[in-house]
């Protein structure tokens, strides 16, 4: 039997979670999601992509949970149950010594939080828990120089939390997370459809409506999808043509919040690094950056270049993955969470 196990890396977020085992690379990428039983014992009856099927074919007995709310936990058995069928997927149970695991959170994150996830990571089976900021895993992930003396500024967009990040030397300098990213795009879109169009859709369909439809800034020759869902005023099912205009209404706000986010960071960045950044761009990071447009959009607004990375929602667990193969970078700070 192996003795030590390797180093794992957690990108544990708001819809999705992804494991990097040391040695390996990316080994699981499933929804963050538990499926229970809608009785009182809440018995679990299934975790990750198994839960999103199960849920998807009879969502009248069981009941999703989301142990995780705009990046902290809330739900802490389902956190760490969570984390320990991941963490069996990712290295089964044949190690006599205990892996050590980098797991990603939102910037700011407060030290009751701090010590919630630490726990249930360590119940689940962890020897060591280090915290890193999502930016910061987010920046290394798309090769980002984050420990030279220059400034970067980058936005993991996800779907619970937006978090910007100006990173010098190896550390944050100015920072901020903000609860808004995909999934408040999706209620947008369904209250936009229910308000104005009287068309009662489900997450899922909003969620695709965003991304076969929506866009940041409004197109030049606008296109139009049709929409199903349930008729608010007969309550029959009904459909509606939606269009990209629409749609770029419905999504002001959630980008608007997130263009306020991105400013207030740079107002508080000092000069010199300003500077870097005008030079070298914002990078959007997260599946939330990959909205139609929202690269120029912001680009736009601020007058900064703006880059979408390559693989924008593998960003983070990459630059985790990165710091697993390379433990000793994970700094001292980090290590703080590890009491
Ligand atoms: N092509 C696309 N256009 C718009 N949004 C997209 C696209 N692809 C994925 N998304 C959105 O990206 C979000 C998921 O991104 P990601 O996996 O980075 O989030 P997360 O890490 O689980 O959340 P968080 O980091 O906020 O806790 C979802 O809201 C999804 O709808
Ligand atoms: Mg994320």
């Amino acid at each position: 039997m192996p003795f030590t196990a390797p180093d794992i890396g957690i990108d544990l977020g708001t819809a999705n979670t992804s494991l990097y085992v040391s040695g390996r690379g990316i080994v699981v990428s499933e929804p963050t999601l538990v499926v229970v039983e809608r009785d009182n014992h809440r018995t679990v009856r299934a975790v990750g992509d198994e839960a999103r099927f199960l849920y998807g074919r009879s969502p009248e007995k069981l009941m999703a949970v989301s142990s995780i709310r705009n990046g902290q936990v809330s739900d802490f058995d389902m956190t760490q149950l969570l984390i320990r069928y991941f963490l069996r997927k990712a290295i089964g149970i044949s190690y006599l010594g205990k892996p050590r695991v980098i797991v990603s959170i939102p910037c700011g994150m407060d030290d009751v939080n701090r010590k919630a996830l630490t726990e249930a990571v360590r119940y689940a089976g962890a020897r060591h828990v280090f915290l890193i900021e999502k930016p910061f895993a987010g920046a290394i992930g798309s090769g980002l120089p984050v420990y030279d003396p220059v400034g970067n500024m980058v936005v993991d967009i996800g779907a619970g939390t937006t978090d910007v990040a100006v990173i010098s030397l190896g550390g944050l300098v100015v920072s901020q997370s903000v609860p808004v990213g995909g999934a408040r795009m999706d209620e947008a879109l369904m209250n936009y459809l229910k308000r104005e169009c009287n068309i009662i859709v489900g997450r899922n369909t909003a969620e695709k409506v965003k991304m076969d439809l929506a866009t940041a800034i409004p197109l030049e020759e606008p296109r139009s999808i049709l929409v199903r869902g349930i008729n608010q005023l007969n309550t029959s099912s009904g459909t509606v043509q939606f269009s990209s205009t629409q749609a770029n209404e419905a999504l002001k706000e959630p980008c608007e919040a997130i263009l306020r986010a991105i400013r207030s960071v740079l107002e508080r960045t000092p000069p010199e690094l300003c500077a870097d950044i005008m030079r070298g761009g914002i990078h959007l990071t997260g599946g939330g950056s990959m909205l139609f447009a929202l690269d120029q959009y912001i680009s736009e607004k601020l007058e900064i270049p703006v880059l979408l990375a390559r693989d924008p929602a593998d960003c983070c667990i990459l630059g985790i993955g990165y710091l697993t193969e390379n433990i000793q970078l994970v700094t001292p700070q980090d290590k703080r969470a590890d009491k």
